[in-house]
């Protein structure tokens, strides 16, 4: 895949109602997006199947929803206010903004992480580094630039009323984890899930949706004893590369990067991305990381709360090891876009664009078309329309040529499209077409959701 390859998929989200520029009537708004109709259908399939596979189906495992703003003593404690920071500098020419590892990896092909900010800014003054928007070689030097959002709250027992938007889902899971603990029965191991919004102030966000400020991440702290994090690891390792499955992304866009030691994050001692191969580069799709007991002690810690395990069983008190697997919901979609899409030469000279996605992700699972509009085929088609509806998200659209509604249907990843005809009044079937071989085939009314939902499973 090329770069090139992001446009036409940028626009079909576009026209197709998938997803929309943030506040585009105001000139838009950098680094936000919109989910439309069709893109919030996917989005919903994609976390639910994922609450199905991991919280609902499995019993070591529990769900919780916790809120956005947290005590703001707890990302003290996680090390956020501290270190999760970039390093920027500006242009003090034209004023871009840069992030100064991504800026020297960029133009000179060089490696920075671990640098500190003296060196960094060294490199940006003495070496070949200029500003991509405006040419000059002119910039301040290299600072912190910490990418937690806050916030003010009117509580006044916080220190200058700040508040911070969470970064991660993660924590608001460690803080409940005595809560889970003391009210669950959960024995070690087993994990919490949560499906939330974090927010980043990204300095050089971009790519479409691949990296935003505002996004939603698919969470599981997993609470083990030390001894056995390893074989944990291993363990999740091969679920994720399951779901990955689970919901159809080609086996040959993916990829293990392994994190090299002078890389991990600050609570991390061994993270292995997923990595998808997108039209701009390969690049990670989620995360798998041991992050040792370091989040439970600091709170600890800070809390002064005991964060202990009792096991009963052998009499010990000890705190949990935690493997974090981390799934994020946007960069999921992007890659189920660029995985399913396909301009398909026709025989007939013409291209078609489709998305193949897997069924069970699919927005619309079956399109009902009358061939005409004609109220004796209005009829029996709105009577399938609300039969069908019943078992899944199906649409009815009676609008334009038959050919342009199969086209927009192919467009938006509809498995099934059906048809009813002048034939179906006489011989009570319908033509049922298939998305990816365009077949055809007449099936009869009465059997048509049991067809349906055999072929859905598949
Ligand atoms: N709790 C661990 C954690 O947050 P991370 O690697 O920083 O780890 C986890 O983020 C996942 O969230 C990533 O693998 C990615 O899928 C998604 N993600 C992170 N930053 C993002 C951004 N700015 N925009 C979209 N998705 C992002």
């Amino acid at each position: 895949m090329s770069e090139d390859k992001l446009k036409p998929i940028v626009s079909l989200c576009k026209r197709r109602g998938f997803i929309y520029p943030g506040s585009e009537i105001y000139g838009g708004f950098a680094n936000t997006y919109s989910f439309g109709p069709y893109g919030t259908e996917l989005k919903k399939n994609v976390k639910d199947l994922w609450w199905k596979t991991f919280v609902q189906q499995r019993r070591d495992l529990v769900g919780i929803d916790g809120p956005i703003l947290l005590h703001p003593e707890t990302w003290r404690a996680s090390g956020h206010v501290e270190s999760f920071n970039d390093a920027m500098a500006d242009c003090k020419a034209c004023k871009a903004r840069f992030r100064v590892d991504k800026i020297i990896e960029e133009q000179l092909g060089k490696d920075v992480e671990g640098l500190n900010l003296s060196e960094l800014s060294k490199i940006l003054k003495e070496e070949n580094v200029f500003c991509s928007k405006c040419g000059k070689k002119d910039f301040t030097d290299a600072r912190h630039f910490n990418l937690m959002f806050q916030t003010q709250m009117s509580k006044t027992d916080l220190e200058n009323n700040i508040a911070y938007l969470r970064p991660e889902t993660a924590q608001a899971i460690f803080l409940e984890y005595k809560n889970i603990v003391d009210t669950m029965r959960v024995k070690i191991p087993f994990g919490i899930a949560q499906i939330g919004k974090a927010f980043r102030n990204e300095i050089t966000p971009g790519n479409f949706i691949f990296r935003v400020i505002e996004f939603e991440q698919m969470e599981i702290e997993y609470f083990i004893e030390e001894n056995t994090w390893q074989a944990q690891f291993d363990k999740w390792l091969d679920d994720m590369k399951a779901w990955c499955n689970l919901i159809g992304l080609k086996s040959d866009n993916l990829h293990l990067a392994e994190h090299p030691k002078e890389k991990l994050s600050h609570y991390s001692k061994r993270t292995v991305d997923i990595t998808y191969d997108f039209p701009f580069g390969t690049n990670e799709l989620y995360g798998l990381a041991y992050r040792t007991d370091f989040d439970l002690n600091q709170h600890q810690k800070f809390s002064k709360v005991s964060q202990e395990y009792i096991d009963t069983v052998n009499n010990k008190r000890y705190i949990p090891h935690v493997i974090e697997p981390t799934f994020g919901v946007e960069r999921t979609i992007l890659a189920l876009i660029c995985d399913a899409y396909e301009e398909e030469a026709l025989e007939n000279g013409e291209t078609r664009t489709v998305l193949h996605f897997n069924k069970n992700i699919a927005p619309i699972k079956v399109a009902v078309f009358p061939l005409m509009k004609k109220p004796e085929l209005q009829k029996v088609s709105k009577s399938i329309f609300d039969d069908l509806k019943n078992f899944w998200n199906v649409e009815y659209d009676e609008t334009g040529a038959i050919g342009r509604r199969y086209r927009r249907q192919d467009e938006l990843g509809t498995p099934y499209c059906i048809t009813i005809d002048y034939e179906t009044l006489e011989d009570f079937s319908v033509t049922l077409r298939d998305r990816d071989s365009m077949k055809q085939e007449r099936v009869k009314i009465d059997q048509l959701k049991n067809v349906i939902a055999e072929r859905l499973k598949g």
